[in-house]
């Protein structure tokens, strides 16, 4: 009897250490777990952007992406965050909804010797692995001088504002008023923030035409609410001769590109979603190679002349 038990206690740590040999072996070939923190998977760009970064994550087997979707909430965005840092992910990619509530997690995540990659938006320090966006200053830019094209130097403007926390809306605005600096008769007469929403373009649009007899151009900090706007123009009769501009320029039947056609939009700005850039950066970062602390993507700027080459 004695005999028997011992034999199945010795049987039993066979099993035990042939269970654990493959446990360790198993985690050494399996996937790689990236979280990516997404602040808010309902707005175009952004669905865009999860599509882009899944498809390329596809094509490497040994790496698992999970989504969390903060829907526009810092404090959810936050505690996505902290989750993914329990379940001990190999690499973050976050996209924070603002710069200054996500901070504090971002840096957390990275001292606990996570990588971290910073997606399109910034946050307020230096504690990250690697940033992929594109030049938000410069795409502001570039709608401020095209804004003076238009205008021939004069005019009054709308400015509808991204979520003003969020730093892609802080440096369109920036970028935007350097770029009209040089023309004293083009104002900025009203700029209210619309949260990156098309509903909220529509509803700004709404007020400043009740405020205002005449806005010659519409400044938008993305294609939705800049097509919001136009919306609510057209809707009061009151498109005059008012420009709208925008940014993001995705391609597809609700995108900027077809805005533009469309004669909607005068201009949008090229802003890629950076999906794949992140995938490829992950890849790297995860086989131990180094990668730039900034990736900068390119934009361009999209008008009737060359919209029919973007669809
Ligand atoms: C989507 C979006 C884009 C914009 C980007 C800036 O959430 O608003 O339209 O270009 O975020 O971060």
């Amino acid at each position: 009897m004695k005999k028997l038990s011992i034999k199945i206690n010795v049987f039993a740590l066979i099993l035990i250490s042939i269970a654990l040999v493959s446990c360790g072996k198993k985690k050494e070939s399996t996937a790689f777990t990236i979280g990516f923190s997404q602040c808010n998977s309902a707005e175009p760009w952004r669905e865009a952007m999860n599509k882009e970064l899944l498809a390329e994550a596809a094509k490497y087997p040994d790496i698992d992406v999970v989504i969390s979707d903060a829907q526009q909430d810092n404090s959810k965005q936050v505690a996505d965050v902290e989750n993914f840092i329990v379940q001990e992910i190999d690499l973050l990619i976050i996209s924070p909804n603002e710069a200054q509530p996500l901070t504090r997690v971002v840096e957390k995540a990275f001292e606990k010797g996570i990588p971290v990659i910073v997606l399109d938006r910034k946050v307020h320090t230096d504690k990250f692995t690697t940033f992929i966006g594109a030049d938000n200053i410069k795409i502001g830019l570039a709608a401020g001088e095209f804004a003076a094209k238009l205008l021939n130097g004069k005019g009054k403007i709308l400015e509808i504002w991204g979520l003003k926390g969020s730093t892609p809306a802080m440096e369109r605005d920036k970028g935007f008023k350097e770029g009209i600096a040089n023309y004293p008769d083009i104002e900025v007469i009203y700029e209210q923030d619309g949260a990156w929403l098309r509903r909220k373009g529509i509803e700004i649009m709404e007020n400043a035409l009740q405020r205002y007899d005449q806005i010659d151009l519409v400044y938008a900090h993305n294609d939705p609410m800049a097509i919001g706007a136009y919306l609510a123009a057209k809707n009061a009769n009151r498109l005059d001769n008012t420009f709208f501009i925008g940014i993001d320029g995705l391609s597809g039947a609700e995108g900027g590109v077809q805005a533009v056609q469309n004669k909607q939009l005068n201009a949008t700005f090229i802003y890629p979603t950076g999906g794949k850039e992140a995938i490829d950066a992950a890849k790297k970062i995860l086989s131990g190679r180094k990668v730039d602390k900034n990736i900068m993507l390119n934009t361009k700027t999209i008008d009737i002349t060359n919209a029919g080459d973007f669809k």
